[in-house]
């Protein structure tokens, strides 16, 4: 784990609220691992570490003023990372993902047989190599009809998981937790998770965690 300083080289609208910014700087980084970026009051936040046009980049949903910061206003932003475990499986899989991991999935597609689909509930606005599904009655039916695959990887909205683990359960299907976090290093607590096996911290024992270890209500 370190502490940089990375220079926005540029943000590119994918949705109506997800933007993917690009940075100059280079990290060494497993697929999965995140880190954390400081917003203004010094808030931290955590972002799933990508690529996109080859160079390092990030997804984010505009939530609030510290992303809308992330995305409109700041040159500079520093951070610590990379953080969390990375994911590897043998075999073929598939990450299902909201716009917001975008970046991710380059990350992967670098290091595993995978294949994406991506759930957008709004229009996506640039071209994907992916496969694309627009609102939930497509997200739907698509999930409905997955081919086989040797492992799933989901990461997405809180409904997004849900609908997933309806379709999924019993197959090996893995969840990459967004929760709040604020240290990244396990210090805070904040990020607790109850799971069947006892309580985990989503940022040094995940963040992708085994869909039967979860807790679902
Ligand atoms: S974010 Fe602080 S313990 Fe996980």
């Amino acid at each position: 784990m370190e502490k940089f300083c990375l220079t926005k080289k540029k943000s590119i609208r994918i949705n109506e609220d997800t933007w993917i910014i690009i940075f100059e700087e280079y990290l060494d980084f497993l697929p999965g691992q995140f880190v954390m970026l400081e917003t203004p009051k010094l808030v931290r936040k955590p972002f799933v570490l990508g690529y996109w046009e080859d160079n390092l980049a990030i997804s984010v949903q505009v939530k609030g003023k510290g992303t809308k910061w992330l995305v409109e206003e700041t040159r500079k932003v520093k951070g610590h990372g990379p953080l969390g475990n990375g994911f590897k499986k043998d075999g073929k899989g598939i990450l299902i993902v909201s716009p917001t991991c975008l970046t991710m999935v380059n990350a992967f597609r670098k290091k595993v047989n995978v294949d994406v689909l991506v759930g957008s509930k709004t229009p996506v606005l640039v071209p994907l190599e992916f496969d694309v599904v627009v609102g939930n009655e497509e997200f739907l039916n698509k999930i409905s009809t997955l081919p086989e695959y040797d492992w799933y990887l989901v990461s997405g909205s809180k409904s997004m998981e849900k609908v997933c683990w309806n379709h999924l359960r019993g197959k090996n299907v893995y969840f990459s937790l967004e929760e709040y976090m604020g240290c990244g290093i396990g210090a805070c607590k904040s990020c607790a998770v109850f799971t069947k096996n006892g309580v985990k911290h989503v940022c040094t024992d995940g963040p992708i965690f085994r869909g039967d270890e979860l807790c679902w209500s």
